[in-house]
């Protein structure tokens, strides 16, 4: 069985005083969750890091950081690295978000770099996969995939594979308000298991979590966390609202698999 993963990616909204009070309050209203089954992450922007892990400190919600370099320091204007996310207390990291491959030239080789710095200081990242409309379109979705997977696994083995979350978001679904039917999130995820199968043999395919991402809401989460291969989601715009994440949490703690 895998374990249900929620996690909420801030993108660039909060100033510190709302990060504080979004996270103090998700904290209260998750109080009573069963964190035995479901894990929550919450992943606000790096200026909020050290505040909101304070305030989790005394919780079982995790934090992550939205993006990372993969050095552990230097000359490097601007960039944060994985041993600087530990020092604010995160525990996760998302990368290669499709936002980072759009507007920040953020490419499959990058992502590989990412991850092995990452899994070296044992953050555990959240690697985003998928396809943009165009792609989808003209019936690429399975090949960008499998080159996102294929390059951006490279040298991963399976013992590190055991730490990796992947999450699938359709670019298209991302918030446009478009979410992908249950039927298309799970072709796709099944599509990303099969192929970790190839590489790395069934008992690790079965083991790895993928998340949905792209448009969740409380309204569509209990049907995309029906389907067989989807073990969680990574949430955008829901995640910014005390009630729309506190009820698509709940509501994905309900589902037993
Ligand atoms: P959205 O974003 O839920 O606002 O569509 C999801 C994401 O980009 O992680």
């Amino acid at each position: 069985m895998r374990k249900t993963i929620i996690a909420g990616n801030w993108k660039m909204y909060k100033n510190i005083t709302e990060a504080i009070e979004l996270s103090n309050g998700l904290k209260r209203e998750l109080f009573k969750l069963d964190f035995e089954s479901t894990e929550v992450v919450l992943c606000p922007p790096f200026t909020a890091l050290a505040e909101v892990a304070e305030i989790l400190s005394e919780s079982d919600i995790g934090l992550g950081a939205q993006n990372m370099y993969w050095q552990d320091e230097g000359a490097f204007t601007g960039e944060v690295s994985a041993l600087m996310l530990k020092d604010a207390g995160c525990q996760y990291v998302i990368i290669g978000h499709s936002e980072r491959r759009q507007f920040f030239a953020e490419s499959n080789e990058t992502v590989n770099k990412k991850l092995k710095a990452a899994l070296k200081h044992e953050l555990t990242p959240i690697v985003c996969l998928g396809e943009n409309l165009q792609e989808r379109e003209l019936n690429k979705t399975f090949t960008v995939i499998q080159d996102q997977i294929k390059q951006g696994l490279i040298d991963i083995d399976a013992e590190q594979m055991q730490k990796v979350v992947i999450a699938y978001e359709p670019v298209w679904a991302i918030g446009t308000g478009k979410t992908a039917t249950p039927k298309q999130a799970q072709e796709v995820h099944k599509y990303i298991r099969d192929s970790l199968k190839k590489i790395y043999g069934d008992d690790l395919a079965q083991s790895v979590r993928i998340q949905y991402g792209g448009s969740v809401k409380p309204e569509n989460i209990l049907e995309l966390m029906a389907q067989p291969d989807v073990d969680g989601a990574l949430v955008g715009g829901a995640s910014l609202k005390i009630d729309s994440f506190v009820a698509i949490v709940t509501k994905s703690s309900e589902v037993r698999k």
